[in-house]
Formats: C-alpha cells, structure tokens, sequence
C-alpha cells in the first residue's frame, strides 16, 4: 500500500549562474526532509528544476551570440549535475523550457484570464533584471535594487496585469485560518503586514521579450517570467497531464525556500492559484541567508562557493553535515572554512566515527566480530527511544540542527556509557557474559545512530549499517518500528573496516 503522499519542492534556479552553496543549502535541507519523510513510510514526491525563461537569459545569449535555447541547454545542467554530486535524491527535475510546463502554463493562463483577473494596462516602473522584478522607488537602497544593490531600469509597456488587489482579504482569511502556513512565525509577521498596507495588482506578461510562455489569447506577450516559474510546481505534480498524480500531491506539502521569493510563493502565488480554483501550498518555510563574510554571495562579488570545492575536501555527507547543524534553519547565518573543520572534526571525526570505530572494534577483539545474543539493556535503551523522540519533533518543525542534535546526543550517551562500563576491564577480568551485553548495547545503539542519522549522512550511514552486518541499506527501513532497541539480530558477521571520517587538519 502507498504511504501518505508528501510533496516537498526547492525553488528552481536560474540557469545564468552556477550551483553555489547558497542554492545547495535549499537543496540539502529538501533532500534530508525527502528522506526523512520516506523512513516514515510516506510517498514523497520531491521535486526540483531550473528557471530557464525571461529576460536575463535572453541577454546573456545575446551577448554571447547563441539562442536562449542554446544557452539554456549549456547551462542547466550544471544544477543536475551539482545535485547528483551531493546525493540530491529528487524525484523530478524541472526545467521550464520543456513541453510540458508550456501546456500546463498555457492552460493555467487561460484559467485565470477566463476568471477575469487579468486585464490590459499600462505599465511604468522600475525594474531590477536580477530579480525579474519591479520595484517602487521607495523599495531602493541608494537608488539601486535592494536585493543586488545593481541600478534598477526605467521600463514603460503595455502589459497585461493580474489583479492581486482584489485577493488581500481572502489571503488574510486562509492565513487566519491556517496560521503555522508560512514558516518560521516571524515570516509569516512579515507576509501578513506586506498584505495589510494593501496588494497592488502587478504586471504579468512583457511584449519587450519572446524569450518565455506565449499568452493563450494574446501571443505578442510572454508570461512573466514569475508567473511561469510558480507554475512549474503544478506542472511536475501532474497539472493537466495525470489528474490522480495531482490530487494525490497538490496542494504541495513544502515549498521550502530563501526569504528573497517570500512574497513571491506567501502574496502571489497563493493568490494566483485561487484565482485559476487551485488550491494554495500547505507551507511555504523561508529560511535566511548564508553569508559569507557577513555578505550574500554574488556574482559581482566573486564570494560564491562552489558546493564541489567543500566536497573534495570533506566528503558529501561532510558537506552536508555541516550546512545542516552549523546553523537553525530560519535565520542568516554566516559560512566559515575554519568552523567547518572545526564542525567536522568534532561532530563526525571524533564523535560519530571514532565511536563506529571503538565499538566495532572492541566487538571484533573480544567477540570474535560477531553479534552478541546478549545486551544488558542499560541506559541506552532510554537514550535511544529519547533521540527518536526528539529528533521527530524537531524535524515536524524543519529544525535539522536541533534534530541530528538530539542523534549525537544519543552518540555521546554511548561514549559515556563505555567510558562507566569499561568493556576492556570486563574482558580482561574475564567476563565474557558482561563483554558481550555492554558490547551488545553499544552495537544496538549504533544501528540506531545509523539509521537516524542516514537523511543527512546517507553514505556513512549505509557503510556503518553494512558493518554492523545489517541487510538492505537504511533507508529501506521504516520507521517508528525501525527505531526500536532490539532491532540488531545476534549472529551477524561484523566489520571494523577504516575510519569513517578521517581527521582534518586545521
Ligand atoms: N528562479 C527563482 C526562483 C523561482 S521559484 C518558482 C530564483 N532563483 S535563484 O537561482 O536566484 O535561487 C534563489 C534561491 O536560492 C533562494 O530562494 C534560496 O533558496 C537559494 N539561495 C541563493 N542564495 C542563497 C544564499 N546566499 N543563502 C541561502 N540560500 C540562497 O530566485
């Protein structure tokens, strides 16, 4: 039988820039929600994709004197390629070149035009081609684009506009009515006050670009790039295309991402979709910006990093480690190489992979590497129900940090352990019976480290798991069963093989 659908989503990136951490660190955290949420037993559908249309694009391949398609096509798969090295593990890849996402944004279109809110005007405004957005004079910083700090342009069109002004109440009323739908609480303060001064109506479609999604009625126009880009969500869940597949996953479970597109998926979007009878998203969670040296990484400012630099120096579950407890997932935080050897050598070098290594080989000495039938089920086995618990409630609020915390908690609970129990003098003093039950207590919780801690350690998890002489990977099993002390058969053939994290030197 299929679990409960969860659709989660990243947003999708432009294809003009490279995979920088900053894109990866969305990517990670939807990826170690996916997986959590498949130990669960749930049928996820995890999505991501690229932003291929509008007028940066167009640009950039004229500059470089090859189509947008062309351009696009070289560039996109940058993103796949980024997220296959980090063990993105996606269900869908979406660019919004494809066939596909033209039908459904051109059905989509339709809906909302035939619903009578998208009318013809003028438009005269300030728009940054960074941002793919207009903004008010009083929005600049210095005159220039708040989020890139790049000269805004003068733009005069006749453009069609998609009447948000008329959706401030019915926005106000589905957020009274689910308030925890958009994430973390400061944000949604911030999407209910940007309301409250009242929606202007905004411009949907350009007659100064082709590069985009014709309009149904009015092909001189393209969509605005935005108004495509939202829609990709729908199209990948099976808009149009397989209606069970939709009903199944829409309304989307996450939308996670930065809080530079909050007003895009939490005013917009939502608004959009109850215009064209669609319902909105089920949580939008915005978290911060990760800085580095206190800014946020940009082209101009050559401070980007590339994820594959860090993963050649720690690993992909390093990589991924790190981005996801260095930090809360909510507010900016500020990326340092030094911390993060720091991080890595405390966290995975010293405690998770020096424990794999004592126990297993402590098992192998004087138990001949073998699974005892024996465990004395000591403190552990409230340790381990604790980190479950924890680790539950603190995913069920997207707080990674505070859920793998509470999974090295039960790492250090068993360091602790065999610091009291001293599993040496017990062999020595010749009792084996003893050897084996706090050994066996030992093993039993590393199956369980293993496997809490595989959505975001994937590979160390696997190969702690094959050692522990476990059949499958983790992420076959399922949980809240999976998580329950006992689980470890006796008779197994155990491993100790190599250091899972090799020390790093400063
Ligand atoms: N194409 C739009 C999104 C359309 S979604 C329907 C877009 N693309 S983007 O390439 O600029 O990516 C923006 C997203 O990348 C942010 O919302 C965030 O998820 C991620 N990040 C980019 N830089 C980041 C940081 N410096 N820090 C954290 N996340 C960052 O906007």
């Amino acid at each position: 039988m299929p679990g409960r659908p969860f659709s989660l989503t990243t947003p999708i990136y432009y294809v003009n820039d490279v995979p920088h951490i900053g894109h990866a660190y969305t990517t990670v955290a939807a990826d170690v929600l996916a997986r959590w949420r498949r130990l669960l037993g749930d049928d996820v559908f995890f999505l991501t994709g690229t932003d291929e249309h509008g007028l940066k694009v167009q640009r950039s391949a004229e500059a470089k004197g090859i189509t947008p398609k062309e351009m696009v096509d070289r560039t996109a798969p940058a993103f796949r390629r980024a997220w296959d090295e980090l063990d993105i593990s996606y269900d869908d890849f979406i660019r919004t070149t494809e066939p596909r996402h033209h039908r459904a944004v051109q059905d989509f279109l339709q809906r909302v035009y035939d619903a009578g809110d998208i009318e013809l005007g003028t438009y005269e405004g300030l728009y940054c081609v960074a941002c793919e957005a207009y903004y008010t004079e009083d929005e600049l910083v210095g005159g220039n684009c708040p989020v890139h700090g790049r000269p805004v342009e003068h733009v005069v069109e006749e453009n069609y506009f998609f009447k948000l002004s008329r959706y401030g109440d019915r926005l106000l009323e589905h957020y009274a009515r689910h308030p925890d739908a958009v994430q973390p609480d400061y944000r949604m303060n911030e999407v209910l006050g940007f309301i409250r001064q009242g929606l202007h109506d905004f411009s949907m479609s350009r007659t100064s670009i082709t590069w985009g999604v014709p309009l149904p009625w009015d092909p001189a126009h393209v969509a605005y790039v935005w108004f495509d880009a939202l829609f990709n969500y729908c199209t990948a869940m099976g808009y149009g295309e397989d209606p069970a597949r939709f009903d199944r996953f829409w309304p989307v479970d996450y939308h996670l991402i930065g809080k530079d597109i909050l007003r895009f998926h939490a005013v917009y979007w939502p608004a959009m979709l109850m215009s064209a009878g669609l319902a909105p998203p089920k949580h939008v969670f915005a978290h911060g910006w990760l800085l580095v040296g206190g800014e946020k990484m940009s082209k101009t400012k050559l401070n980007q990093i590339a994820p594959s630099d860090l993963v050649a120096d720690f690993g992909v579950d390093g990589f991924r480690y790190h981005f996801m407890v260095d930090q809360r997932f909510g507010p900016d935080g500020d990326f340092s190489y030094e911390a993060m050897v720091t991080r890595y050598n405390a966290d995975l070098a010293n405690n998770f992979g020096n424990l794999a290594n004592r126990v297993l080989n402590m098992a192998v000495n004087y138990l001949g590497g073998v699974v005892p039938d024996e465990r004395a089920d000591g403190v552990l086995v409230d340790a381990a129900a604790r980190a479950y618990t924890q680790m539950e409630a603190h995913m069920e609020r997207l707080d990674f940090a505070g859920a793998f915390g509470s999974v090295w908690e039960l790492i250090r609970a068993t360091n602790a352990y065999i610091e009291e129990r001293q599993p040496w003098a017990l062999n020595k003093a010749g009792d084996a019976k003893a050897t084996a039950a706090v050994l066996g207590d030992c093993l039993e919780a590393l199956r369980i480290v293993a496997l809490l801690s595989s959505p975001v350690i994937p590979r160390a998890a696997a190969e702690l798991w094959r050692r522990l002489g476990l059949p499958g990977r983790p992420q076959d099993a399922r949980l809240p069963a999976a998580a329950a002390w006992g689980g470890l058969p006796a008779g197994a053939r155990l491993d100790k093989g190599a250091p899972l994290f090799p020390r790093k030197e400063a």
